[in-house]
């Protein structure tokens, strides 16, 4: 009688268990199950761009939803790739350091900086014939830089650098004496903070035609020769008109990036800036 009593004590419990254990199980389905039915919602919110880009970062999909409540004209496309950058948060908010030191296609902006001690591989003498005083760049970016120089000047155009590698102390003189001269948020316009400066990987060159002053190079001949050809010698405007909002710079048409001249070609074509490129094409 007594063994009885525990069997069917013994059932019952067991008989609880299972049945606490559906109902929990349940709840964890119901509870995925909405989660999974919000996540489609916001999806759709964004006309499900997921399924049609590779970039697409899920766990960026709350800051890809706040960016599009902000800027509604933009395109999906263009909200993560700008999310994608960090311009969700302030310029200088968010920074990591650059993974890709000495790769030709380098990122370095306002979100992406380089270590202080970082001075890239194979800097070279540019030759005095293009240059003002003595430059270096990287041994790629100075093979293509002459070339071009050099075809340039065959048909009758003068292309002088007046700046190129920077090293981040140099970089941090610079922008402490622009900052104390006009002030940190205008300096911030025009002038990269020390470790964020592109010049720093010795693949970028300020230029001008020897004759007016680097920042009117706009108005030059040489100016439209490099609107037609820099991208021939893998060379970009990096810092282009209109796209202030994603580089974070002032126009600057003196200011020219080595990326290699596939890349060089498609960022013409495409109209995008480097940064936006990255993102969709170049970031791992
Ligand atoms: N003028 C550019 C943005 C630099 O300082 O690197
Ligand atoms: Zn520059």
């Amino acid at each position: 009688m007594k063994k009885l009593f525990w069997y069917l004590l013994l059932i019952f419990v067991v008989l609880v268990m299972l049945t606490l254990i559906l109902v929990v199980d349940k709840k964890v389905d119901n509870k995925d199950e909405v989660t999974q039915d919000q996540t489609k919602e916001k999806l759709s919110l964004l006309n499900n761009i997921d399924k049609k880009i590779d970039y697409f970062h899920y766990n960026y999909l709350d800051r890809y939803l706040d960016y599009q409540k902000k800027y509604s004209y933009l395109s999906d496309i263009d909200i993560v790739t700008r999310v994608n950058l960090g311009l969700d948060q302030p310029f200088y908010q968010n920074t990591k350091p650059s993974n890709e030191l000495n790769k030709i296609t380098i990122l370095v902006n306002k979100y992406t900086y380089l270590p202080e001690d970082y001075v890239p591989n194979n800097l070279i003498k540019i030759s005095d014939h293009f240059s003002s005083s003595t430059r270096e760049l990287v041994y790629e970016a100075k093979e293509s830089f002459e070339k071009m120089a050099t075809q340039a000047k065959k048909e009758g155009y003068t292309i002088r650098v007046v700046s190129a590698y920077r090293s981040y102390y140099y970089q941090k003189g610079l922008y402490d004496n622009y900052a104390s001269r006009d002030g940190i948020d205008i300096a911030d316009t025009y002038s990269a903070r020390p470790g964020y400066s592109e010049h720093q990987t010795g693949l970028v060159i300020d230029i001008d035609n020897g004759k007016l002053d680097f920042n009117h190079f706009e108005e030059t001949e040489e100016f439209t020769w490099m609107e037609n050809n820099a991208h021939l010698y893998g060379f970009i405007l990096r810092y282009p008109k209109d796209k202030e909002e994603i580089t974070g710079y002032d126009y600057e048409a003196w200011h020219y990036r080595y990326v290699g001249k596939e890349i060089a070609k498609s960022i013409k074509e495409s109209n995008l800036t480097f940064d936006e490129y990255y993102v969709r094409y170049l970031e791992n």
